[in-house]
């Protein structure tokens, strides 16, 4: 072989389920990821259901998108929920202070956010103001949203077009609230968080997952803190790590970078194995029966805005770098799902690592889109350990291996097994042994391109998109695969 990778699928020793809720999505009221993004009006000459784009809602529904995040991000904490209800003319227009300054008319509520997440067939994950509202607000809204009949505001939902209570599964309880959540001491916070949690309340017999704010990626005094202090008030805890090629100040280019942009930006994605480890350490300590769920609440890659966008709306474009960023990902989650039980990548439309990008009527799948579909199978199915021999790959000062893997037994009974060959120089011949897996054919889909920064754009909406692949072959429990450079790779063992 040319020395590229040994894999070894353990499916007689299957780990915790990939929670569907990994491939959640995040939808804040940023630049035009909401506004343009999913929401055109019903007024509007782009082809929409009730107001919501279709070409946007048909692909998130393809992919199964399971859960949006939603109002924010930073925009949570300064989230008003009665300014987003009621007739649309009345409703109160303000000023977006962290995503541009720009004038947020409320057109997309409550109301508009719950109903799109059932067409969608996603859960909600609502994100509560901590930062800057009292616990009572957040009581009322939860009530709104969930109370079945006789209350007033149970009427008042009613009155605003909605009888029956929607579905409220998760909660979050602030976001950042080491920053723009509120700028708190993990202390201070982890005492808020009981607070607020305390006045979070179902109907009846029914359960929100209430989710606390978690650690800025490797702050784990938050996550100690945090566990420590508050664990009994909540079910799960976020992280958010971002992967920034460069530095915060010059964070490098979506496009057009060079070898080491590519090695850099892979190699910091991967950092996430390890300060899931960290936090999932910590989590241990106060919790082995593993209670509470870890998600990673934000993760994806923040570039520098594309040249003459406004600076505060956060738009980048996104390259088959992108696609490998997402499987590396996948992968790693599927190495944690003891504790790790959510996701959301930052964001769904028009901000950062996008699954599409909008321009008035037109719309484009990104290759990150594509890596969704490519993983979808891996939804509520049993994770097989898998063991990775790989060579190393490195540019520079960045080094990773080579062949990234990861392996579930899906719903439907099939093994899905997603290869990635990082090497944007080098194909890797990987060799797989099946353990206690039975199969006898294999079929598989591959995203590559011609270069680093292969994208989709407007006029080339198909530059890169999964094709058929047929560089593997299964023979007495082996199966031989040829990943080309830079490729992402998804079998189906049946
Ligand atoms: O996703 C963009 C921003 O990143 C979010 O609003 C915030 O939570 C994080 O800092």
């Amino acid at each position: 072989t040319d020395g590229g990778a040994t894999v070894t699928v353990h499916g007689d020793r299957p780990a915790p389920k990939f929670n569907k809720r990994i491939f959640g999505q995040f939808a804040e009221h940023l630049g035009t990821g909401v506004y343009g993004g999913i929401w055109v009006g019903k007024g509007s000459r782009i082809p929409n259901v009730d107001g919501y784009r279709k070409d946007v809602l048909d692909a998130l529904k393809a992919i199964r998108t399971p859960v949006i995040r939603w109002p924010g991000g930073c925009f949570a904490d300064e989230y008003h929920w009665r300014e987003g209800i009621g007739p649309q003319a009345k409703r109160k227009v303000k000023i977006n202070t962290n995503w541009g300054g720009v004038t947020e008319d409320n057109a997309v509520g409550t109301h508009e956010f719950m109903n799109y997440s059932e067409l969608v067939g996603a859960e909600p994950y609502v994100s509560g103001n901590v930062g800057s509202a009292p616990p009572y607000e957040m009581a009322e809204w939860v009530e709104y949203m969930t109370s079945p009949t006789g209350s007033s505001l149970a009427k008042e939902r009613a009155a605003n077009g909605r009888k029956a209570p929607w579905k409220l599964t998760m909660f979050g309880l602030g976001n950042e609230l080491w920053g723009c959540g509120g700028s708190m001491k993990p202390e201070y916070a982890a005492d808020v968080t009981r607070r607020y949690s305390t006045f979070v309340k179902m109907p009846e017999g029914q359960r929100v997952m209430k989710i606390a704010s978690g650690a800025n990626s490797e702050d784990n005094n938050w996550t100690e803190v945090m566990m420590r202090d508050a664990a009994g008030a909540f079910d799960g805890i976020g992280v958010h790590y971002y992967t920034v090629p460069y530095e915060w100040s010059k964070k490098g280019a979506a496009t057009g970078f060079d070898e080491d942009g590519w090695a850099r930006t892979l190699a910091k994605t991967v950092r996430m194995d390890r300060i899931i480890t960290d936090h999932s350490r910590i989590m241990d300590k106060y919790d082995p029966a593993k209670r509470v769920a870890l998600l990673v609440d934000e993760w994806g890659t923040w570039y520098d805005v594309e040249p003459g966008t406004n600076p505060g709306f956060l738009y980048q474009q996104n390259s088959l770098r992108d696609a490998l960023v997402t499987s590396l990902n996948f992968d790693i989650f599927a190495r944690h799902t003891d504790r790790l039980r959510g996701a959301n990548i930052a964001q769904m439309v028009n901000v950062l690592q996008a699954m599409m990008l909008t321009d008035g009527a037109r719309m484009v799948k990104t290759p990150t889109y594509w890596v969704f579909d490519l993983y979808k199978d891996y939804q509520d199915g049993t994770v097989l350990p898998v063991d990775v021999q790989s060579r190393w790959y490195n540019k520079n000062e960045w080094v990773l291996k080579a062949v990234s893997a990861s392996a579930v037994r899906g719903t439907d009974g099939a093994v899905h097994m997603g290869l990635t060959n990082v090497d944007p120089n080098q194909p890797a011949t990987v060799s797989v042994k099946l353990d206690g897996v039975a199969g006898s054919t294999v079929t598989g889909r591959i995203i590559t391109a011609a270069t680093m920064d292969a994208h989709n754009t407007f006029d080339a909406p198909d530059a890169v998109r999964p094709v058929a692949f047929n560089g593997a072959a299964l023979s007495g429990g082996t199966l031989t695969v040829t990943l080309p450079a830079k490729s992402v790779v998804m079998l189906d063992i049946r």
